[in-house]
């Protein structure tokens, strides 16, 4: 084993949002409030807006660009501080292209005609779809790698890419007799690992969904939030006095879910308060406190939007941060592979 192959063994934290159209409450509760506790136990986090993910379907660059800034806006709004977290956009750290390149040549195209995610994605018409929608799972395991991340906070839908990530490092160390590259641990915990649509209670709530009533968007004012709680698909039934009784009630089981996220509690203690009652009263209540939650962070997306520049400069100062913790490690696994590296090179 090569000195430079010594794995980093602390903590760090390491996760990743496309910025493709806009945040939803799924995101928030799945990921970026998860984010956010991470930071604040004090481990070492880095947040990643991953552009080059996102151009695996196409986007309008213009619009590229605005989701990017308005996605870090997201990300600040909801309490990730630059100063005590890494933020940045993926295509500023060169890195990322580079491990994913390598990664392509380390899975076997039987692990990602599994992902059911591109099956997903790319529907019935498959021959249709980018590369790199299909090689995206291995750009996902170089954002991680690449830090030598140990832990993922995602939300349930990400799993099996993680698990790809898993079996990426596992073949890399054994191909070339090292132990390089960390086993990384998915951390998919919580009430709110998969907010469901507001439409239909078997479908995860998305930002790619047709219909906008199916979700909650960060950008939503009051009274749209309002309206689609009221309008959001329930049964007749009351709510029951514990979580059993959601048994085959999965829009009513993610209304619980929800309040549950977002008060911080229990969909026990949200059933103590409100078993037995009708949507009729729970669905208000939901809506008042998801406006209580989320109209201090829209507005404070709205405040950090109104300068770009200053939003631009904070992502490239997370770049340089995240460039000077990536490149010794590709320049180990470049190492590791036999790849002659005589340029004297600095973090890009
Ligand atoms: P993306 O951009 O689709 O979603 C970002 C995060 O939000 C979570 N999420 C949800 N959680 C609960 N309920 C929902 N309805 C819901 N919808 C989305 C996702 O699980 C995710 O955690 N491939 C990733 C981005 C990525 C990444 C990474 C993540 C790229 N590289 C490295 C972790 C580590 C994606 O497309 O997420």
């Amino acid at each position: 084993m090569s000195d430079m192959a010594t794995p980093t063994h602390r903590t760090r934290v390491f996760s990743g949002v496309q910025p493709s159209g806009g945040l939803t409450l799924g995101n928030y509760l799945g990921a970026l409030k998860r984010f956010v506790e991470a930071q604040e136990r004090g481990t070492e986090t880095l947040y990643c807006i991953v552009d080059l993910h996102a151009i695996t379907v196409w986007q309008e660059p213009a619009k590229l660009r605005h989701a990017t800034r308005e996605l870090a806006a997201g990300f600040m709004a909801a309490g990730i501080d630059p100063a005590r977290s890494i933020l940045f956009n993926q295509s500023q750290v060169s890195a990322h292209a580079e491990m994913g390149w390598a990664f392509n040549c380390v899975a076997r195209m039987g692990w990602l005609n599994r992902m059911t995610q591109f099956k997903d994605k790319a529907g019935k018409n498959r021959e249709n779809a980018s590369v790199g929608l299909f090689a995206y799972p291995n750009l996902m395991a170089a954002d991680i790698l690449t830090y030598h991340a140990t832990h993922v906070p995602v939300g349930e839908d990400q799993k099996q890419h993680l698990e790809l990530t898993r079996d990426i490092a596992i073949k890399f160390n054994h191909d070339y007799a090292v132990d390089f590259f960390p086993v990384v641990e998915p951390v998919i915990e919580g009430v709110a690992t998969r907010v469901m649509s507001l439409r239909d209670g078997t479908k995860k709530m998305s930002k790619s969904d047709p219909s906008d009533m199916s979700r909650i968007n960060l950008t939503d004012d009051a009274d749209t939030i309002a309206q689609k709680f009221r309008k959001a698909r329930t049964d007749p039934e009351p709510l029951p006095d514990a979580p059993e009784g959601l048994e085959g009630r999965a829009e009513a089981r993610n209304l619980v879910n929800i309040y549950a996220a977002l008060a911080d509690c229990t969909p026990e203690a949200v059933l103590d308060a409100y078993g037995g009652q009708g949507f009729g009263a729970f669905k208000p209540a939901l809506a008042d406190l998801a406006v209580a939650k989320l109209a201090p962070i829209n507005a404070e997306m709205a405040r950090l939007m109104d300068d770009p520049a200053e939003i631009d400069r904070m992502l490239g100062e997370g770049a340089d941060r995240a460039a000077a913790l990536a490149h010794p490690i590709l320049e180990a696994m470049f190492e590791i592979m036999g790849m002659v590296r005589s340029r004297p090179r600095t973090p890009r």
